[in-house]
């Protein structure tokens, strides 16, 4: 890597870390599923998974050919222990620490397994084992106790979504009655391990319901006003289902395990994180069954089951994922799936979600390291009196507008239009540029070209080189004095007279004109008189652009 790309690199991950310190933001994952008879052989997969940098898989076995594909890649693995072994997990804990260590613990640590799927959608896919969910999630978790591997590797078990009774308006987020006896044993223990519930949350299924009246936007990370219920506003249908689910956690807990640290806020009880062991958008076929299945092919789409709307979700989510929600806890995700999988039954949309045909041609493209950088900027046209109510807004409501106060290092330029900017732009960063946060009764303006507005935290000035000599000094004053640097301080009897030496007249004079010219590098150069430095020049007390030195003030 050449040294400029890795500066760069480092700039950027300084601005990352500025922009990203609110919150941990959550990982994304893909679910690998096989359901297919073509797909491609498991180390172009991984191959596959490298060149697209998915850091994170969810398989739903233990494939020992995948697993050993995996291994070396610092790719995190989720595997499973599917359905039909959970009644011998659960009532031998001989087998299961077998099945552990034979499945698991060899694969591990070249193989970066990071959790155990116990089960998949039991209450709906094998609902006569129910009973045995916990005993097998119990067991395995004591094998990898016993192995040694309990704090590497989590045991959970995805749940569907329809597990709850209610799930609108989220606050009376409710599990299905007859779960409650169920999930609350259950939930007792992911807590106790320090684990997470898993569940498969497809929020299409909603929107594709008329009755429901969700918009496009709201269903697929557009932007949209959000809905509001309980004291939140929810941006997303995804954002809203994840809530519901936390509710339904609260609900069963009885309010009775109020812990102090909670979920998003302290909105929610316990301390269980939910991830979505599943999640994704159908990119063809038919959500709900044709009224005359003889007339539809396989490939016949409703407005729903869109390529579009797919790459608008798993976009979305991704940035989600990454990036947080205002009042909203973190979390992670598993986009499903990898690869359309053509042996999958049913509707014809489960053949539909994958985000790679199993040539490996990709469907819509994904972008799983997107550039999230974006800023909120006031319009030009907003009046002054409209900025400045965005501007207090902000500056009252989290925004650091120290810098902007005189004697700050952005006051200039001194115009209210830069002012807001900075102050609106500061306010959205800080909010993980959630959507709405630049709203500011329509002053902020999102854009995804770097504005050119004042970062103090790269603040940097034009001093005068001692060495060139007076000669040159005074040739590059005139021409900073005489191409719109303000000189008027530094005339006899000015506030920055003194000290009255060239090299001090043409700093002041260099620097007034550097940061006029927005510190563009040229605009230091004066025949090389000039240079560009990042620390507040220490000597330097007399410049009324940036370092508004308190003594000359
Ligand atoms: C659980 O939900 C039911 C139905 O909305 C409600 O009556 C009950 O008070 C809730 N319990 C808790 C602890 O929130």
């Amino acid at each position: 890597m050449a040294p400029t790309h890795l500066l760069h690199v480092l700039l950027l991950g300084g601005v990352i870390q500025l922009f990203f310190s609110r919150s941990e933001a959550g990982e994304i994952g893909v679910c690998w599923g096989t359901v297919a008879d073509n797909l491609p052989d498991q180390s172009n997969v991984v191959q596959l998974l490298k060149q697209n940098s998915i850091t994170m898989v969810r398989i739903y076995d233990t494939d020992a050919k995948t697993l050993r594909s995996l291994a070396n890649t610092n790719i995190k693995v989720m595997v499973s222990l599917p359905n039909e072994l959970l009644n011998s997990a659960a009532s031998s804990p001989s087998y299961a620490l077998q099945w552990t260590k034979d499945n698991v613990a060899s694969y591990y640590p070249a193989t970066l397994i990071n959790g155990v799927a116990v089960g998949n959608e039991v209450f709906n896919l094998a609902p006569s084992l129910t009973p045995q969910l916990l005993s097998a999630m119990k067991n395995v978790q004591a094998a990898l106790a016993s192995l040694g591997l309990a704090d590497a590797i989590k045991v959970s078990t995805p749940i569907a979504f329809n597990s709850l009774k209610v799930s609108y308006p989220p606050s009376k987020g409710e599990f299905k009655d007859d779960l409650v006896s169920v999930m609350s044993p259950i939930l007792d223990f992911l807590e106790q391990t320090g684990s997470y519930l898993m569940v498969n949350i497809y929020p299409f299924y909603a929107y594709a319901d008329p009755s429901n009246h969700i918009s496009k936007e709201y269903a697929t990370f557009g932007t949209n006003p959000g809905v509001f219920d309980n004291g939140v506003k929810y941006y997303s249908l995804f954002d809203a289902e994840l809530d519901a689910v936390y509710y339904a956690i609260d609900n069963i807990s009885g309010g009775s395990v109020r812990a102090s640290l909670a979920q998003a806020g302290g909105r929610h009880n316990r301390r269980i994180p939910v991830r979505a062991s599943e999640t994704g958008h159908p990119s063809a076929g038919r959500v709900n069954p044709p009224r005359s299945m003889a007339t539809l092919a396989d490939d016949d789409s409703d407005s729903v089951a869109t390529k579009e709307n797919a790459q608008n979700y798993n976009n979305g989510l991704i940035k989600r994922v990454l990036s947080g929600a205002t009042d909203m806890p973190d979390v992670s995700a598993y986009i499903f799936a990898l690869f359309n999988e053509d042996n999958k039954g049913g509707p014809s949309i489960e053949r539909n979600f994958g985000l790679f045909y199993p040539n490996m041609q990709p469907v819509y493209e994904v972008d799983f390291v997107p550039t999230m950088a974006s800023w909120c900027v006031a319009k030009t046209d907003a009046s002054d009196a409209r900025l400045q109510a965005a501007l207090d807004y902000a500056c009252g409501h989290g925004a650091d507008c120290s810098a902007i106060q005189r004697g700050g290092r952005c006051f200039f330029p001194d115009t209210k239009l830069a002012h807001a900017s900075y102050a609106l732009n500061d306010y959205y960063q800080r909010n993980n540029r959630a959507s709405g946060t630049c709203d500011f009764g329509g002053v902020g303006s999102i854009v995804n070209q770097a504005p050119n507005l004042c970062d103090p935290n790269q603040a940097s000035w034009c001093v005068a080189k001692a060495e060139v000599g007076d000669a040159r000094l005074q040739a590059a004053l005139d021409y900073a004095c005489g191409h719109g640097a303000d000189c008027s301080a530094i005339q006899k009897g000015g506030r920055c007279f003194d000290p009255d030496t060239k090299v001090a007249h043409a700093s002041y004079a260099f620097n007034d004109y550097y940061q006029r010219n927005g510190r563009a590098s040229s605009a230091c150069d004066f025949a090389g008189a000039g240079s560009v430095v990042y620390q507040a020049p220490s000597k330097f007390t007399c410049t009324r652009t940036l370092y508004l030195a308190r003594s000359c003030d």
